[in-house]
């Protein structure tokens, strides 16, 4: 069995370095396999249950594409009206509920920690897809992929994440795997909006090279790779907040133009405006083979949980 067998994936910072080499290498033979044969059989007669209480088209869907490509059954909660949850039942009772119907759970909720918490109360495997502004473990996975995909190597670049580095819980993820491969971190955010001192703390403790700033098209002069988040409307307490700071920053064709040659610029999607439709057709516009990257580490997570890799 492997390493990752019965185990939980609720954030990176606790992954070790041969979890997450395992994980990506399962995605990239996963990913060949699917290429030559179009459906696998790995999962066979194995059900995962996604319990999603917050919105997703991405990462409920991949996961659902994921396991169906593996030969498994899906069954889904996409509107939390539709379950018990929404006559009160604990988050645990709900849980314990489906661990019954399920050989692995994958979880959305917009409560930070709600992940461990469902992952406390089952003894079957927990995927956490978002815990409110705390981690989005799978997507940083598949972020790492991307990137290991369109450079070749993750060692020594420059990355820039800009956006909204405190509430956006994919670059929260990301850095603790960013981190291992010795990048240096080029914030970019509104002043209100930067990353939580805790986590550029625990990046400076391994030596990483951290700046923040607020200046996008500096940052991209100097990048590798452009990272953008939205600003996320629905994690702020004060609407006219919101107004104030969206469309802080936008990356149009001008910008790129300006940038370091061959910039690769990622998205976690949805964006909203941060990136204007005309740079979708430059060729460093990676944001949907992003996407589509998910598949194939979605099914090297439910593969190696559940012992079916
Ligand atoms: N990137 C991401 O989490 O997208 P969804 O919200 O559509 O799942």
């Amino acid at each position: 069995m492997s390493i990752l067998y019965g185990k939980d994936i609720l954030r990176t910072d606790t992954l070790s370095d041969k979890e997450l080499e395992l994980i990506l290498s399962t995605a990239a033979r996963f990913e060949s396999e699917l290429g030559a044969k179009g459906r696998l059989d790995n999962m066979a007669g194995q059900v995962m249950a996604t319990l999603f209480f917050e919105p997703s088209t991405r990462t409920r869907l991949s996961f659902e594409s994921a396991m169906l490509r593996l030969g498994g059954g899906v069954i889904t909660v996409a509107d939390p009206k539709t379950s018990s949850a929404a006559k009160g039942e604990s988050l645990a009772d709900t849980a314990r509920t489906v661990a019954g119907y399920a050989d692995v759970i994958v979880m959305r909720h917009p409560q930070k920690g709600s992940a461990q918490e469902a992952a406390d109360a089952v003894e079957v495997p927990v995927i956490n897809a978002g815990d409110g502004a705390g981690q989005h473990p799978t997507q940083a996975l598949l972020d790492v992929y991307t990137i290991q995909k369109e450079k070749g190597s993750l060692e020594g670049l420059t990355v820039t994440l800009a956006g909204d580095l405190k509430h956006g819980r994919t670059v929260h993820s990301l850095v603790y795997l960013l981190v291992r491969f010795g990048v240096r971190f080029l914030f970019v955010s509104p002043p209100s909006l930067a990353m939580p001192a805790q986590i550029t703390a625990d990046l400076r403790k391994t030596g990483a090279n951290v700046s923040e700033s607020t200046d996008l098209a500096a940052a991209m002069r100097e990048s590798d790779i452009a990272y953008m988040t939205r600003i996320q409307r629905e994690r702020f307490a004060d609407p006219a907040e919101y107004e104030r700071l969206k469309g802080s920053y936008v990356i149009d064709m001008a910008m790129v133009r300006q940038a370091k040659p061959g910039v690769v610029i990622l998205h976690p999607l949805p964006r909203v405006d941060e990136i204007a439709t005309q740079v979708d057709a430059y060729e460093g516009a990676a944001y949907f083979r992003q996407t589509a990257n998910g598949v194939f580490i979605r099914m090297a997570l439910l593969a190696l949980v559940t012992g079916r890799d």
